[in-house]
């Protein structure tokens, strides 16, 4: 639907209807004569023409309006990538995931049309992702700094802002409603509370068989397939008929990535899936899924706001503050010597099981909460709250930095402070860090 067709469309109404109403006003008796003679039928005709054409010109201009604006200004924003510039032709496996440049700004109050585009909750700013096959990218973070939104984006829940999302090679960020729903099976979503993720009204193994129905498998073939799920998360087989309140919030986890795992998925997005779980269930999920990666090969987007829990899952880890990514690399890497404040100071937050070490742990206490996305500080996000923060840090945004160990991190303190080069934060001593005993 292009911008002149709708241009042309409401000149030729406009030009129709002056010329009929003129030609009527000017010669009136005419125009009754040639009605009396029976030439009635052409105005009639030419009138419900005319009028047609001002409708669908109508509907056009709110077409236009309404969705090609916003998706020509999506369209303006995005410098579009295909899979091809990102991970070149024929090199290593294609990333099931892959997320270029990713944005979702919310509109902060309904303005009218004149004022712009109003004040937005910047919830996610550019986020680069990429999760490659059969392995797991946690993303970690306060509450508030983007994670559920960027997983949503990536599942095609909600519409971008602006960026690209790549599944399986395949751009989807803009893909119809018809197309996204042909290749849903191939991504699913494990919910945080399994309780309200269920419907408290239908036995559990209804609920797991949706997204086989969905896909057009019922019967005893769906039966059979949630009866082999079952056995594989460990869940025994009379928990089938019983309802969600007569489960565990272990066992309806297990049920409920039994559900993710019914149509084969290459990508299992887990949004917070142990947070509402006693620490020794967490345990058991965390292995099951480990264990579950090992034999299915599926790729997992695993997100908690808790360092100590990607840990032991995943294979890299993305840290976001405020709708962006401060720094991302291999898990080992990023445990060993952290190389950004933020990451630092969640990491020294987790208690250490041994209580010499423990005890000469230097910990970073962060100050004040996270800032409200919909203000946030200029230069480097993490500033107002940053030990180390220094001049540069409120006026340039920091520039990425690429460690020898492929970590990511942006932070001024590699390339304009004091210059750590991607050496680790440990090195440093705070001016507010303090020893925690
Ligand atoms: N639908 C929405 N409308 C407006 N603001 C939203 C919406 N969803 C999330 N936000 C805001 O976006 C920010 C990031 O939210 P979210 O992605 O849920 O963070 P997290 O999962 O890390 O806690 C928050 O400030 C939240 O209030
Ligand atoms: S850029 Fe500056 S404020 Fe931001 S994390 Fe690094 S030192 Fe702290
Ligand atoms: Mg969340």
């Amino acid at each position: 639907m292009s911008v002149p067709l709708i241009v042309g469309s409401g000149i030729v109404t406009l030009i129709l209807v002056v010329w009929a109403v003129a030609d009527a006003a000017r010669r009136p008796v005419v125009a009754w004569n040639r009605i009396q003679r029976g030439k009635g039928t052409w105005i009639a005709l030419m009138v419900i023409f005319t009028l047609a054409c001002g409708v669908i010109g109508f509907l056009m201009a709110i077409y236009y309006l309404f969705v090609v604006r916003k998706q020509l200004a999506v369209a303006a924003a995005t410098p579009v990538v295909t899979i091809a510039d990102l991970q070149g032709d024929g090199g290593g496996p294609v990333d099931v995931v892959r997320t270029v440049a990713l944005t979702k700004h919310f509109p902060l109050r309904r303005v009218a049309r004149h004022e712009g585009d109003g004040p937005v909750i910047r919830a996610v700013d550019g986020v680069d992702l990429a999760v490659p096959p059969g392995t797991t990218l946690g993303l970690v973070g306060e509450s508030g700094s983007g994670k559920s939104t960027v997983a949503r984006l990536v599942l095609r829940l909600m519409p971008v802002t602006s960026g690209q999302v790549f599944f399986d090679g395949e751009d989807i960020t803009a893909i119809s409603a018809r197309a996204l729903r042909e290749r849903r099976g191939g991504m699913q979503l494990v919910f945080q509370d399994p309780y309200s993720s269920f419907d408290p009204q239908a036995t559990v193994v209804d609920s797991v068989k949706e997204p086989l129905l969905a896909q057009g498998v019922a019967g005893a073939a769906a039966e059979q397939r949630v009866s082999e799920l079952f056995d594989l998360v460990g869940l025994p087989q009379a928990h089938l008929q019983r309802y969600p309140r007569e489960l565990s919030g272990g066992q309806l986890q297990r049920a409920g990535i039994a559900r993710a795992l019914t149509v084969n998925p290459k990508l299992v997005v887990m949004d917070e899936p142990v947070s509402a779980l006693d620490v020794s269930t967490q345990a058991q999920v965390i292995n099951l899924l480990e264990d579950l990666q090992r034999d299915l090969g599926i790729a997992f987007l695993f997100i908690a706001h808790d360092l100590s829990i990607v840990r032991h899952v995943s294979d890299r880890i993305a840290v976001m503050y405020l709708g962006q990514i401060v720094e991302e690399g291999p898990a080992a890497a990023l445990y060993e010597s952290p190389t950004h404040p933020y990451t630092h100071a969640l990491l020294s937050a987790i208690p250490v099981p041994n209580p010499t070490v423990q005890r000469t742990r230097a910990r970073v206490v962060l100050q004040g909460e996270i800032p409200s996305p919909a203000s946030p500080p200029s230069g480097c996000r993490f500033r107002t709250r940053c030990p180390y923060a220094m001049d540069v840090c409120a006026e340039e945004e920091p520039p990425a930095y690429v460690g020898a160990d492929g970590v990511v991190a942006r932070c001024h303190l590699h390339t304009a402070g004091p210059t750590l080069a991607g050496g680790s934060i440990a090195d440093l001593t705070a001016p507010s860090a303090s020893s925690a005993g």
